[in-house]
């Protein structure tokens, strides 16, 4: 299942999609793997790829970091961004994902550069901070930490940098309010969510948009 791009016309959706040809086999290697070893499929749009790939460029990023590895569809776009010699610290909070994950980067010829942790990332991150400052920081984790990763970002990124986090659209439910949620899980995922776009538009810290992909790529970069 492809996610929609942009402002849900699949005539424009399916456009861009052939015209860019996001989804190259080494990617569609990498969506096979996650398959056969029943990872659920929640890895980015090969679209979203080609954009963070993009961004990544633009940016000239040396070092990135990516909390949220799953099976490495996501690192494999960032990691091919990156400028020559670049790092990425990719984290990841089950191993058979990072396994999986570290397939997935010899796959896509790109291990050389990419280091796996495994663990809660809020514990790990303190691990590279002595690499730091980095140059970007990807955020596609368990949505109610978003707002705490945001903080490790903040302090972690050089001015310039820039931090991105994908499903800001909160799965359609960011605009829904207190009243409409049927679960607690449904309302701490989307309140969560709402804090981290809210942080990133008042910040002083950062220069923000809400890049309307499929899901919501919330990008700001550090003043
Ligand atoms: C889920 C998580 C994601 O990061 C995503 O892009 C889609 C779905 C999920 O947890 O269901
Ligand atoms: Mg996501």
């Amino acid at each position: 299942m492809e996610k929609s791009y942009g402002n849900g016309n699949l005539d424009l959706a399916q456009y861009v999609y052939q015209t860019f040809q996001p989804e190259d086999p080494k990617l569609k290697r990498i969506k096979e793997l996650t398959m056969e070893n029943q990872i659920p499929e929640i890895q980015i749009s090969p679209m979203d790829g080609r954009h963070i790939e993009i961004l990544t460029r633009l940016t000239g990023v040396k070092k990135a970091v990516e909390i949220g590895t799953l099976a490495g569809f996501s690192g494999t776009c960032i990691a091919r961004g990156l400028q020559p010699g670049g790092q990425l610290y990719t984290f990841e909070l089950e191993e058979k994902n990072a396994e999986i994950a570290r397939k997935a980067f010899e796959v896509a010829e790109v291990s050389d550069r990419v280091k796996v942790f495994v663990g809660p990332a809020l514990e790990k991150l303190p691990e590279i901070e002595k690499e730091g400052p980095f140059d970007l920081v990807f955020i596609d984790a368990d949505k109610v930490n978003y707002p705490a990763y945001l903080e490790w970002a903040s302090h972690h990124l050089r001015p310039g940098g820039i931090v991105m986090g994908d499903n800001t659209f909160a799965f359609g439910d960011i605009t829904k309010s207190k009243s409409d949620y049927k679960t607690p899980r449904q309302e701490q995922i989307t309140e969560a969510l709402k804090t981290f776009n809210t942080m990133l538009a008042h910040s002083d810290a950062f220069r923000s948009t809400l890049l309307p992909t499929g899901e919501g790529l919330t990008v700001g970069v550090k003043i």
